[in-house]
Order: structure tokens, then sequence, then C-alpha cells
């Protein structure tokens, strides 16, 4: 499993908190930064290098943290093959990886704590696509990016 992984300012704490757990579960982490939580920096930019990677299949998925998780997920989901969800709670966590088939989580170090936003992320990771009705939906949602 390799996973890409970016963040603002804004993310960079919770960041580093999902970086350490992905490492101890043996998650393969490739981290596109920002590397402190000091220098203000944009979030596009970072949503960018992790989705590029998403599209590219050189990872799983990506995981990108900002203060909310709204701007990197509103980023995320301008780029041509990324589905991004903003995550709060497991269930959603678990249903955006059935239902929607999301290829990008985002999460908001000032809205979570570290342990739910683990929690988020094992219960992503717990889950698979369900396909079925479901893939004619994600069809209809990516033929969008093309209108
Ligand atoms: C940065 O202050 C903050 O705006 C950013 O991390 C994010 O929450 C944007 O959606």
């Amino acid at each position: 499993m390799k996973v890409a992984i970016g963040c603002d300012h804004g993310g960079y704490n919770l960041k580093m908190s999902v970086i350490e757990y992905l490492k101890k579960i043996d998650v393969e982490v490739i981290d596109f930064g920002t590397d402190n939580d000091k220098d203000s920096v944009d979030y596009p930019e970072f949503a960018k290098e992790v989705c590029k990677r998403v599209v590219d299949k050189d990872v799983d998925f990506g995981i990108l943290v900002c203060g909310t998780g709204i701007g990197m997920s509103i980023a995320a989901n301008k780029i041509d093959g990324i589905r991004c969800a903003v995550l709060s709670d497991t269930f959603s966590a678990r249903m955006t990886k059935m239902h929607n088939d999301a290829n990008v989580i985002s999460l908001g170090e000032r809205v979570l704590g570290k342990g739910l936003a683990i929690d988020i992320v094992k219960a992503y990771m717990s889950v698979e696509f369900e396909g079925g009705r479901h893939q004619n939906r994600i069809e209809k949602v990516m033929e969008l990016e093309h209108k």
C-alpha cells in the first residue's frame, strides 16, 4: 500500500500524526509537504502534487490536510480523475470508499482531534469500492468533468 500525502501550514501537525500512524502499519508514505506550521503556504499547490500521483496511479490513494479540509478538497476536485471527500466521521469515511470510490480524502486539523482523524483513515482503508450500481453513477460524475 502506497499513499501520497500533503498539507498546508494549517494541516501540518495532523499530517505528521497521520504519517506516523501509516508508517506504523507499514504503509509507504510519500510526503509532498509542506514541512512546517509556521510559514503560510497556498494549499492548491499541495493538492496538485498529491492528486497528480493519484491520477498517474503511482499511489493507491491520497490524503490532504488543511485547517478545515475544505480548501484542499475544493482544489482536488477540480482535477480530472479525482474524487475527493472531506471527512469528519468514520461512517462517511467508509461510505465514500464503498459508494463514491473516493481516491483522495481530506481532513481538517482545526476540526478533528488526532484520534478521530486516524480512525477516519482506518475506516476508509478498511473497505473496498462496491462497484455495481455505484459504478454507473461514478461514470456520470466523471462525465461532468468534460462538460
Ligand atoms: C489556512 O489558514 C486555511 O485557510 C487553510 O488551511 C484551509 O482551512 C482552507 O480551506
